[in-house]
């Protein structure tokens, strides 16, 4: 596929999505987000690939918010299409069986807090900056950034950042739980495609289980939680790499995933 503003590349078992708009910090126009929709959707179609990496081009920036250059002399009609689009590319990379890391190599504000917030687990750089600073806008985070960050690190936190505007270190990140790992800048990719080659070396099937009753049931009481869980717990049962896993584990050998 073909892409104005990203660079979609396959390394077989691993898709990896780098934003590249490095002249405005990788900043999200409204194209740049329908981009991510397109990339990620096909990411799952594609039968080769097992886990994705995002990530943003150049030293500088992940990504450094919405772009700013678009927002002046409109109005809510005119932004919510957009607001309503990156809602939408989240919950396709939520919802997608396949899992996504954010490998966060600078700036991740605003807009590109919120794109690593949809990914399933964030690395991030030792100089990687998080912030929600919208507020600093007369705005407040129009993709998720109320909602998930919440989510991820607790309302109390949350509120600290979404009404402060600050931004925080990869360090602090880390601390509150909003980032999974940190590295040394000049290792992050290495770390996170090392990590992804581990997960798209899981049972595929298994691992989007894993990944609905996670990401589906976070939102539920318990008692629907847990009835969710069983109903992905009883699929794995039906699939053919539970008995190989099964097997292997008591053959001591190493399991043949099934890997469509
Ligand atoms: N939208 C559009 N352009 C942006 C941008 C954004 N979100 N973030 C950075 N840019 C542009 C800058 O305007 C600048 O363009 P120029 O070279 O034509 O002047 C270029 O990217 C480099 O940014 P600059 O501000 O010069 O870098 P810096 O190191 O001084 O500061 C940031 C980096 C990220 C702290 C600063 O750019 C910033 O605060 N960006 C906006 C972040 C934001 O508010 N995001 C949420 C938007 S809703």
């Amino acid at each position: 596929m073909e892409f104005n503003n990203l660079v979609v590349e396959i390394s077989k078992p691993i898709g990896i999505v780098t934003v590249n708009r490095p002249k405005v910090l990788n900043a999200l126009n409204l194209e740049t987000v329908g981009e991510l929709g397109a990339a990620f959707s096909w990411l799952e179609s594609t039968s080769d690939v097992r886990a994705i990496i995002l990530t943003g081009s150049g030293e500088k920036a992940f990504v450094a918010g919405a772009d700013i250059t678009e927002f002046r002399g409109k109005t809510a009609p005119d932004m919510l299409p957009f607001a309503r689009k990156g809602h939408d590319v989240a919950r396709i990379m939520e919802s997608m069986g396949k899992p996504i890391i954010a490998a966060v190599n600078g700036y991740a504000l605003g807009g590109g807090c919120e794109m690593a917030m949809a990914c399933d687990i964030r690395f991030a750089a030792e100089t990687a900056r998080f912030g929600q600073p919208e507020i600093m806008l007369g705005l407040i985070p129009g993709m998720g950034g109320t909602q998930r960050l919440a989510r991820l690190v607790g309302l109390g936190i949350a509120r600290e950042l979404v009404y402060g505007g600050e931004q925080i270190t990869a360090q602090r990140a880390f601390e509150i739980g909003l980032v999974n790992r940190v590295f040394p800048v000049e290792q992050l990719m290495d770390e996170t495609r090392k990590f992804a080659l581990k997960l798209a070396s899981m049972p595929s099937h298994a691992l989007k289980m894993a990944k609905q009753a996670t990401n589906y049931g976070y939102d539920q009481s318990l008692d629907n939680g847990l009835m969710l869980e069983t109903q992905c717990f009883a699929q794995c049962w039906s699939h053919p790499d539970l008995e190989e896993g099964v097997a292997a584990f008591l053959e001591k050998r190493k399991a043949d995933f099934h890997t469509g």
